[in-house]
């Protein structure tokens, strides 16, 4: 397994740019199987979940070709409908086919994702509304078997919880099921919106995508098109973090200002001086932040968990006491331990974090536990002194499609 070195304190300066989202790209090629032609997909990351995507698309008889960040999916010989426990389990978020396989083939077999590093990961929700679709699913040793007896067909479904991806299973079901179907509580994440204006431009009718209700009426079918996939804002509220970290300043290019509304206050709140334009951000830090009230993780338009652990890593070199609370995951303080590795004074009583800043982190070997506890140790290691050691990149590998060769750029020293 691969490592990252970082000597940090060197302040970051220069231009970066963001590829397109991860949390979109997903979804986005599950939606791939539906429209039962070759969509076109541009500004795909070159990304180890985006590979894991392509090779559940091929096991199910889909041609899929990649071209840079341009990926090309035929599915209209698509004929198998399992997804094998060994796909199934690199991905957690791989669920999201499920919607899309029974929607085309009427039939989907794919095993429970089961927990994973970030906590139980339950698919309850998914599953419940997948079921009022009409989809009936045994769960046979671990397996899902699911059968739909004619097609799926509209209904009204009503989140306990805005789920992202049980709300994108069920944009994905019910777009060629018979019938209206109405989704109370939806998510409201640019991703949603993503997808749905995807499955949109193949034909299908899904108003009020990014608001708490969405309506979809079936269509019969669904025709191939050609997609954008937006900004990864997590990328670029994670580059922001390096140039806050490290006093840096920083222009963030490609990336869609509006998905951050909710990290800019926090940014500010320490200190930083941000300017936003249409598609890029300029941040400029000052040498010692300040410390931030309260910051609380929150479904969109709220301050969203993935982007908690490098921000969290900016209060811990901040001057004074900072609180976090994670609202969304069980699990999802591991940076915690290797931030106390180097220096850090943190402590977390469940769901809350408090965290009293230290004026300078040292270097240390660190592993990045899961994939944005893995980029808050980047953030880390380019403000602390000395050297910083992070193992178990691969973590880091499945979200960023190449932060040291891009940090590299904006002055970073940092090797693979
Ligand atoms: C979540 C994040 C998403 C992020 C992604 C990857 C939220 C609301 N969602 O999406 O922004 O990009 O992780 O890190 O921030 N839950 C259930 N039953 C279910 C489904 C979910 O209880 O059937 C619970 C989960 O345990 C969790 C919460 O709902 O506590 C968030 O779930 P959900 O939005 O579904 O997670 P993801 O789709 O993975």
């Amino acid at each position: 397994m691969g490592k990252l070195m970082i000597d940090g304190g060197v302040p970051l300066s220069g231009e970066i740019s963001v590829h397109g989202a991860k949390n979109s790209s997903l979804p986005l090629l599950a939606a791939t199987l539906i429209s039962a032609g070759r969509s076109v997909l541009h500004n795909c990351p070159q990304l180890s979940d985006v590979d894991t995507a392509c090779r559940i698309l091929e096991h199910l008889g889909c041609s899929v070709q990649r071209e840079g960040d341009t990926v090309t999916v035929d599915s209209s010989e698509m004929s198998c409908s399992e997804i094998p426990e060994s796909l199934m389990s690199e991905m957690r978020s791989s669920i999201v086919f499920l919607g899309a396989i029974a929607a085309r083939l009427g039939t989907a077999r794919v095993c429970f994702p089961g927990g994973c590093e970030l906590g139980p990961r339950p698919i309850d929700l998914h599953l419940s509304a997948l079921q009022q679709l009409g989809l009936e699913i045994q769960d046979d040793h671990g397996y899902l078997d699911c059968t739909v007896h004619g097609r799926l067909k509209g209904a009204k479904i009503s989140l306990s919880f805005p789920s992202v991806g049980a709300t994108e299973n069920i944009l994905l079901a019910a777009c060629t099921a018979e019938g209206e179907t109405v989704i109370n509580n939806a998510a409201s994440e640019p991703e949603i919106v993503d997808l749905a204006n995807f499955l949109n431009s193949c034909g299908a009718d899904i108003r009020g995508a990014g608001e708490q209700s969405i309506l979809i009426r079936g269509v019969d079918e669904l025709h191939s098109a050609e997609h954008w996939v937006i900004p990864d804002r997590i990328v670029a509220a994670t580059y922001l973090s390096c140039a806050a970290a490290t006093g840096g300043e920083l222009f963030v290019r490609n990336c869609c200002p509006e998905h951050l509304d909710s990290v800019f206050p926090v940014l500010e709140e320490m200190g930083c001086k941000l300017i936003v334009g249409r598609d890029s951000i300029y941040i400029r830090a000052k040498s010692r932040l300040n410390p931030v009230k309260m910051v609380r993780t929150m479904p969109y338009p709220g301050f969203p968990t993935d982007a908690q652990p490098p921000i969290f890593t900016l209060a811990a070199i901040a001057n004074g006491t900072s609180v976090f609370v994670e609202n969304i995951f069980e699990n999802r303080f591991k940076h915690v331990s290797e931030l106390l590795k180097m220096g850090a004074n943190i402590k977390v009583e469940g769901k809350v974090a408090v965290i009293q800043g230290v004026p300078v982190l040292s270097g240390a070997n660190v592993r990045a536990y899961d994939l944005r506890a893995g980029a808050a140790m980047v953030v880390a290691g380019l403000a602390a002194h000395g050297r910083t050691t992070i193992s178990d990149i691969q973590h880091i590998d499945r979200g960023y499609e190449r932060i040291d060769r891009d940090l590299q750029q904006i002055g970073a020293r940092i090797s693979r």
